[in-house]
């Protein structure tokens, strides 16, 4: 499959600023699509302003695309009205337009909040069933699964990057285990874009941190090259962060965290 146009979602937003730079230095064509204002950063990228509410929205800019990034979405806690709109409706436009135009891959943003009840002393694979810690890691299953349909029914290549905590550095204990530096982060969505024999695959992409507790998947073929642990000293006393049965989502997997979320509180 040739990787020569690609179209990037929420180009505006953490993740997207993150990886406009290595795409238009590998691809002959980037289309940075969000409904924020931006501006292109070089002669092969266009930039295009767009909500992605309809299916019919997304068509015409995916159209002639070898593949699509899909990060736009709601990246947080929030009423499972936000989030289903922002991020399985997001998603199924998608992915509906991409089938529609003959889109060889898409890769999806999927998160690690997804697993984030199961415990931080198991290391655990992407084969690991979903143990969501919030509404924010259930509308990510049913990202992924979305995902699996198009994959299954119609033949469309799909791969779920389980994003960590992409930061600059680490700014919290957790991230120890968690981090994604920008630079493995850019790794893992070209290795997301180019792997050979894709029909679908969930995978995490998280830099290679002493202590992170899930899995490198071998089929994306990407190693992360930082890690984490140079930045321990700046948290001193959490050694025993997150350990044993702690849940590995941490604060987020706390009642607190959703139930403000929830109408009647
Ligand atoms: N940042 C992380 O560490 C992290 C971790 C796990 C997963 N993720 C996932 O990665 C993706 C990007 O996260 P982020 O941190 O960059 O979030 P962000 O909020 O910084 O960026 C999201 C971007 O999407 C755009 N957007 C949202 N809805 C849109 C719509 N309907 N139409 C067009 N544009 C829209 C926003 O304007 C924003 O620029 C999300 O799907 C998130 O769930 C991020």
């Amino acid at each position: 499959m040739k990787t020569e146009t690609v179209v990037l979602t929420g180009a505006a937003g953490r993740v997207g600023s993150a990886l406009r730079e290595p795409l238009r230095g590998r691809l002959r064509r980037l289309v940075s699509v969000d409904r924020a204002p931006l501006f292109s950063g070089g002669p092969n990228e266009e930039v295009r302003r767009a909500d992605l509410s309809s299916v019919e929205d997304v068509a015409s800019i995916v159209e002639g695309a070898d593949a699509v990034v899909h990060l736009a979405g709601v990246p947080d806690e929030a009423p499972l009205p936000d989030l289903l709109e922002g991020n399985v409706l997001g998603t199924h436009h998608v992915l509906e337009a991409a089938r529609r135009a003959g889109v060889g891959r898409v890769v999806l943003a999927s998160s690690n909040r997804l697993t984030g009840f199961h415990p931080a002393g198991r290391t655990i694979s992407a084969d690991a069933p979903p143990r969501p810690d919030g509404l924010y890691g259930v509308s990510k299953v049913a990202v992924e699964a979305l995902g699996r349909l198009y994959a299954d029914k119609f033949g469309l290549q799909v791969v779920c990057l389980r994003i960590g905590s992409m930061e600059l550095e680490p700014t919290s204990p957790r991230h120890l285990a968690t981090w994604l530096s920008p630079r493995d982060c850019a790794g893992f969505v070209w290795a997301a874009l180019t792997a050979p024999d894709v029909t679908f695959t969930a995978a995490y992409a998280v830099s290679a941190n002493t202590r992170r507790f899930w899995e490198l998947d071998e089929r994306l073929g990407y190693r992360p090259l930082d890690d984490a642990e140079i930045y321990a000293g700046r948290f001193p006393g959490t050694a025993g962060h997150l350990s044993g049965d702690d849940p590995q989502g941490g604060d987020f997997a706390a009642a607190d965290f959703t139930l403000r979320h929830l109408s009647g509180g």
